[in-house]
């Protein structure tokens, strides 16, 4: 039976071969004959898993598309049918809500990883401004998605975050009244909030998806030790000619990363059949009451991966100066290539410096994210999160700096397999 299979497949494969022989080459470029480093952590699997959970998006997406309806008259309750009378309705819902936030949470561990190991230095620079391309286009794509429930929190979200652009001089109100298409948002910004969150902004993270990985695969994967295995020596048991720490991305990583998916596939439908809202983290309580323009909700606030952001602009005293902070917040990011001075890619070889700094980076990330989740009326934690705003562009400015002074260890000429 198993003959017959492989016969079979292997007849096909030759059929659209003879058809489309420039097929074939792409697959082995980019799977077969992609040379990985083969000392990939667990730290890797957060790029496929990423892939996982667009896939995971798009699909669920479609299914939900099909029975939602557009209008400020009629999403809530189209939701709500969803929920109760289509067919695995709350399954495809709660898969897609749960995995908006964990597409967040696994883009964020897979920025971590890029910054721990310098995976954004030289020659991938390309590599990392298209993936803060991707976060950006994330960031618009789950925001529209947040307001198409038609909910008090989308209503009221979409109001803040909308009118945030009216802080700008001169243009601001009109801008504000043009995103809507009204003077509040209503029928008019849910439709064209539809429109791009369910085929304009995929396609363009599709796009930048495709851009990233091909600018990757142009130059190679970095790896936990930083060291470019196109340097070290040549000659594996696939090929002579490549290098000797690399292994074919298929079967070998395509397997590992199986083992990934596994695990990570639990823990997602731990969350989506026994706490798809999280608490309130994943879908706001306020978010099950439907939008009403008369009745403010107690506290206004974006789901939990714009909080830190949005802590910014509300510490900051001034209106135009918060909006300015917070999208430099996220501007600064994109300098990261050219704000790092460091003699070595990976963390493993730098000081204790640069990883204090890291460490202290990241707390005052999650820190930050947990004051922008609350009220924002304690006057301490304002004046924390202002010390926290403070130290967030602090790392970054001054990273050429603490980079350059940090003490270094000496980088292995090859791979180690040690973790
Ligand atoms: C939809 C979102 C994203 C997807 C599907 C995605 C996918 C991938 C995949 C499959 C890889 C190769 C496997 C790996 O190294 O883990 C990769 C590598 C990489 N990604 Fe992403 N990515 C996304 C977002 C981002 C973001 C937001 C950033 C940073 C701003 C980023 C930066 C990088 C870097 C620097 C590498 C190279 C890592 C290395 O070689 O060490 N990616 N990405």
């Amino acid at each position: 039976m198993s003959n017959i299979i492989a016969r079979t497949a292997n007849n096909v494969w030759d059929w659209v071969n003879a058809r489309a022989p420039g097929m074939m080459p792409v697959y082995r470029k980019h799977m077969s004959e992609y040379y990985a480093p083969k000392n990939f952590n667990i730290w890797y699997y957060f790029g496929s898993l990423a892939l996982l959970v667009l896939v995971n998006q798009i699909v669920t997406g479609i299914f939900l598309t099909m029975h939602f309806k557009p209008s400020a008259a009629e999403a809530f309750s189209s939701v709500e049918y969803i929920m109760r009378d289509v067919e695995w309705g709350w399954l495809i819902r709660y898969m897609h809500s749960t995995g908006a936030s964990l597409f967040f949470v696994v883009v964020y561990l897979h920025m971590f990883r890029g910054l721990m190991y310098g995976s954004y230095q030289k020659p991938r620079e390309l590599v990392w401004i298209l993936g803060m391309l991707i976060y950006l286009v994330l960031m618009a794509e789950a925001f529209m998605g947040y307001v198409l429930p038609w909910g008090q929190m989308s209503f009221w979200g979409a109001k803040v975050i909308i009118s945030l652009f009216g802080a700008i001089p001169v243009i601001g109100n009109g801008l504000v009244e043009w995103i809507m298409g009204d003077y509040l948002p209503g029928d008019a910004t849910l439709n064209r909030f539809f429109a791009l969150h369910v085929i304009a902004l995929p396609l363009v993270l599709l796009l930048l998806v495709v851009l990233h990985l091909g600018a990757l695969h142009e130059v190679g994967s970095n790896n936990p030790d930083g060291v470019d295995i196109k340097k070290g020596p040549k000659g594996n048991r696939w090929d002579p000619n490549k290098p000797a720490d690399g292994i074919p991305f298929h079967p070998y990583y395509t397997v590992k990363d199986l083992f990934g998916v596994g695990f990570f596939l639990i823990i997602a439908a731990f969350i989506i059949f026994f706490a798809p809202a999280f608490g309130g983290w994943f879908l706001e309580h306020d978010n099950f009451v439907e939008a009403n323009r008369l009745v403010t909700p107690e506290h206004i606030k974006p789901v939990w991966y714009y909080t830190p952001y949005y802590a910014m602009l509300r510490v900051v005293p001034d209106k135009l100066g918060g909006v300015i902070v917070m999208f430099a917040a996220i501007a600064i990011l994109f300098l990261v290539p050219w704000l790092d001075r460091a003699k070595v890619k990976s963390y493993r070889y730098r000081g204790i410096l640069s990883w204090i700094m890291l460490l202290a980076f990241a707390l005052s990330f999650l820190w930050l994210g947990k004051i922008g989740a609350g009220p924002g009326t304690d006057i301490v934690e304002t004046y924390i999160g202002r010390g926290l705003t403070f130290f967030y562009f602090a790392f970054f400015i001054t990273m050429p700096v603490w980079t350059k002074l940090d003490r270094t260890k000496p980088v292995p000429e090859r791979v180690t397999m040690h973790d």
